[in-house]
């Protein structure tokens, strides 16, 4: 079933390289509005703790290194669609086979350095806005 929310993450390196004001104009100009809206950094163990299911992979270190390496936006967003949607907007996780336009293929320098999180699924996309946000945090 199709929900009308998604989780995401503007990384590190976006908001470093001076993107983070572009890529949420972009998000709002496709449609999705902004029901919860954070600016923080995550430490080591939060970033462990996100990315768990990839736990074991070879690139998990790097990533964990990489997303607590500063600050980052979190946000939940809500549309029709919305997963779906929200990862046709950010393109491939690797920037170099991201579709023109897309926020990745705009922003993205590597697969590991790629501008934004977006949720996989329903079920990911609720559970990853529960860690970042309290019910008093998301205006509906
Ligand atoms: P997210 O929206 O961030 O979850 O990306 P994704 O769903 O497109 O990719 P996936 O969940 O498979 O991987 C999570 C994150 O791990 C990616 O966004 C990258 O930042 C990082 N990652 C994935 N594969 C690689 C890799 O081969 N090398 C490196 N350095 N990082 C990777
Ligand atoms: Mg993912």
């Amino acid at each position: 079933m199709a929900t009308n929310r998604t989780f995401t993450m503007i990384k590190p390196d976006a908001v470093r390289n001076g993107h983070l004001g572009a890529i949420l104009a972009q998000i709002n100009a496709a449609g999705f509005r902004i029901v919860a809206l954070k600016y923080t950094q995550l430490s080591t163990d939060k970033a462990g703790e996100f990315y768990a299911v990839h736990q074991g992979r070879p690139f998990y270190d790097e990533l964990v290194q990489f997303m607590s390496s500063g600050p980052i936006v979190a946000a939940i967003l809500e549309k029709e669609d919305a997963v779906a949607d929200f990862r046709k907007l950010i393109g491939a996780t690797n920037p170099a086979e991201a579709e023109e336009g897309t926020i990745r293929a705009k922003y993205a320098s590597s697969i590991g350095e790629n501008a934004v999180h977006g949720s996989d699924s329903d079920e990911n996309a609720a559970m990853e806005g529960q860690f970042h946000f309290a019910g008093t945090e998301v205006f509906a």
